[in-house]
C-alpha cells in the first residue's frame, strides 16, 4: 500500500487581515483557521501533515496548532524567503522520506471548509495508474485573480496559467479556475518541483507549473468542486463569512447526535455536548466546554471552558468561564460562575449570585444576590440572600471555610479569613469576624429599640412642615 501525505502552504504573510498575528492562527468557531485544512488532510488518510511557515511565525503556528493536533501527526517545515507556492511545496517535500508511489496532498492553510469527503475522490484519481497528478477546480463568475485551467482540443487539462500570465481575451474569459488543492504521485511532483522556473509576470516559482510539466508526460484529472467549499480567507470579511459556515456545520453536526438547537446559538467546534441537551438561541459556548445529557442552556448564556454535568438548568443570561460544574445543578438567571469555581452536584446558585475561586459542595444553596470568592461551602449549607464574603483586603486573598448544613442569614458579611463549623447558624445582618464553632449561634448587630407613638408623631410632624412650605 502506498502511503499517503499532506503538505499544507502556510508562509505567506496574510497582509489584507491587517493584524499582527498569522493569518492562518485567526481563529473561526474556537480553532485557529490552520487547523482545518490539517484535519481534513489526516482524516482523508494523511498519516502525518507538513506545514511550510516563514521563520517569523515557525514557533507561533507550532505551539498554536499543537493545541489541536496531536504533535505527533504534524511538523513544521520553514521556507526562508517567500518565492512563491511552488518554492513552499518544495520546502515541504524537502521533509519528507517517500517512495515514488506515495501520494502526497498538497493544501493552503486558508481554506478551513474542505473537509475529508471532498479530498478523498481527488486522491482516489490517483488510483488509476496513468494518472500522477490531480487538483481541484471550480466555476468562478468572476475569475480574475485566480489561476485559469487550460485545456487542449480534446478536452484535456494541460496548464494552469495565471491571471496575470494570461495572454488572449479568451484565456482571460475561462471561468474554470484552479483551487490550489492538489494530489499527485510523490516521484513525479519532487521531480517537476526541482526543474521549476519564476519566468513568470510576478517572478515566483509557481506550484501551478506542475501541471504543465507532468500533463506532457502523463495524465492530469481535475476534479471539480463548488465554490462554497473553497472560499479561501484573506480578510476579515471573509474570515467571518466562513466562520458562520463553521459554525451552521458545528450546529449540524449536533443535532445529528441528538442535540437540541434552538436558532442559531455560536457553538465553538472544540464543545462537546452529550444527547438530550438543549441548547438555546443567543447562547455562545467556547472553548473546551463540555455539557452534559439532557441539560439545558437557555437563551443568551456564555460558558467558556467549563464542563457541565447531566441534568443541569442554566437559566437565561449565565456567565460561566473556566469553572466545573456537576449534575442536577440548577443556575441563575444571571449567575456568574468566575474562574476555578466548582459546584458539586445538586447546588442551586440563583439569580446575581458571583463565585471566583470557590467550591460549594453536594446540594448547597447560594439563591440570591451573594459573592463568593475564594471560599468553601460544606454540603447542604444555604447562604442567605446579600451574603457577601470579604476575601479581599486591597493587598491579598483569604479563604473562608463554611462547613455542612450551616444556615447563613441574609445580609451578612463573612470577613476572611474565617471558619463556620458544621450546623452552624449565622443571624441576619452579622458580620462574622471570628471563627464560629460547630453548631453555634453566631449574631453581631446591634439591639433594635421601639419607641411607642413616635411613628405617628413624626408623621405628622413632616407634613406640617410641607403644608407651610407650600402657603409660602
Ligand atoms: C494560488 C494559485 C492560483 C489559484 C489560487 C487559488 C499559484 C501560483 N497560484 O494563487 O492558481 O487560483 O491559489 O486560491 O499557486 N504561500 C507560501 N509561500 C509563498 C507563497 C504562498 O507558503 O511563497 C502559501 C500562502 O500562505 C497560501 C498559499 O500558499 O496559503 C497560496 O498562496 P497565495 O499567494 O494565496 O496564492 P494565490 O496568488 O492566491
Ligand atoms: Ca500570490
Amino acid at each position: 500500500m502506498s502511503k499517503l501525505l499532506a503538505i499544507v502552504l502556510a508562509a505567506g504573510h496574510g497582509t489584507r487581515m491587517k493584524s499582527s498575528l498569522p493569518k492562518v492562527l485567526h481563529a473561526a468557531c474556537g480553532r485557529p483557521l490552520l487547523y482545518y485544512p490539517v484535519r481534513a488532510a489526516l482524516s482523508a488518510g494523511a498519516s502525518r501533515v507538513v506545514v511550510v511557515a516563514n521563520p517569523a511565525t515557525k514557533d507561533l503556528i507550532s505551539d498554536e496548532l499543537g493545541k489541536h493536533i496531536p504533535p505527533e501527526n504534524f511538523e513544521i517545515a520553514i521556507q526562508d524567503v517567500p518565492q512563491g507556492t511552488g518554492d513552499a511545496a518544495r520546502a515541504g517535500v524537502s521533509k519528507l522520506a517517500l517512495g515514488d508511489q506515495d501520494r502526497i496532498l498538497i493544501l493552503s492553510g486558508d481554506v478551513p471548509l474542505l473537509t475529508a469527503e471532498d479530498l478523498i475522490p481527488l486522491v482516489a484519481e490517483l488510483d488509476d495508474e496513468n494518472v500522477q497528478l490531480s487538483f481541484m477546480a471550480f466555476h468562478a463568475e468572476d475569475p480574475t485573480g485566480y489561476g485559469r485551467v487550460l485545456r487542449n482540443e480534446s478536452g484535456k487539462p494541460v496548464e494552469i496559467r495565471e491571471h496575470r500570465d494570461l495572454e488572449t481575451e479568451a484565456q482571460r474569459k475561462i471561468k474554470e479556475v484552479n483551487a490550489g488543492v492538489y494530489a499527485a504521485r510523490f516521484a513525479a511532483l519532487s521531480l517537476t518541483l526541482q526543474n521549476l522556473n519564476s519566468n513568470n509576470a510576478q517572478g515566483e516559482f509557481y506550484l501551478t507549473d506542475i501541471v504543465a510539466s507532468i500533463a506532457l508526460r502523463s495524465e492530469v484529472r481535475v476534479v471539480r468542486a463548488s465554490p462554497e467549499v473553497l472560499a479561501g480567507v484573506n480578510d476579515r470579511a471573509q474570515l467571518s463569512e466562513v466562520e458562520g459556515v463553521l459554525f451552521a456545520r458545528k450546529r449540524a453536526k449536533m443535532g445529528e447526535c441528538g442535540v437540541t438547537i434552538v436558532g442559531s446559538p455560536l457553538i465553538d467546534d472544540t464543545v462537546e455536548i452529550a444527547p438530550d441537551a438543549r441548547i438555546e438561541e443567543g447562547v455562545r459556548l467556547r472553548g473546551k466546554c463540555v455539557i452534559g445529557a439532557r441539560t439545558l442552556v437557555d437563551v443568551g448564556s456564555v460558558v467558556t471552558n467549563t464542563s457541565v454535568g447531566d441534568d443541569v438548568v442554566i437559566k437565561p443570561y449565565c456567565v460561566l468561564t473556566d469553572s466545573t460544574v456537576g449534575s442536577r445543578v440548577e443556575l441563575g438567571p444571571f449567575a456568574h460562575l468566575r474562574p476555578s469555581s466548582v459546584l458539586e452536584d445538586e447546588c442551586h446558585i440563583g439569580n446575581f449570585v458571583e463565585t471566583k475561586n470557590s467550591v460549594i459542595r453536594k446540594g448547597a444553596k447560594a439563591n440570591h444576590l451573594t459573592y463568593l470568592g475564594d471560599a468553601e461551602v460544606g454540603e447542604k449549607s444555604n447562604i442567605g440572600a446579600g451574603t457577601i464574603v470579604c476575601n479581599y483586603d486591597g493587598f491579598s486573598k483569604r479563604r473562608t471555610v463554611i462547613g455542612k448544613g450551616v444556615f447563613i442569614g441574609s445580609d451578612t458579611q463573612l470577613v476572611a479569613p474565617v471558619t463556620v463549623g458544621d450546623r452552624a447558624y449565622v443571624a441576619t445582618n452579622t458580620t462574622v469576624t471570628k471563627d464560629v464553632p460547630e453548631g453555634a449561634l453566631a449574631i453581631g448587630r446591634s439591639r433594635q429599640v421601639n419607641k411607642e407613638g413616635y411613628g405617628d408623631a413624626l408623621r405628622e410632624r413632616l407634613a406640617e412642615t410641607a403644608r407651610l412650605r407650600a402657603k409660602k
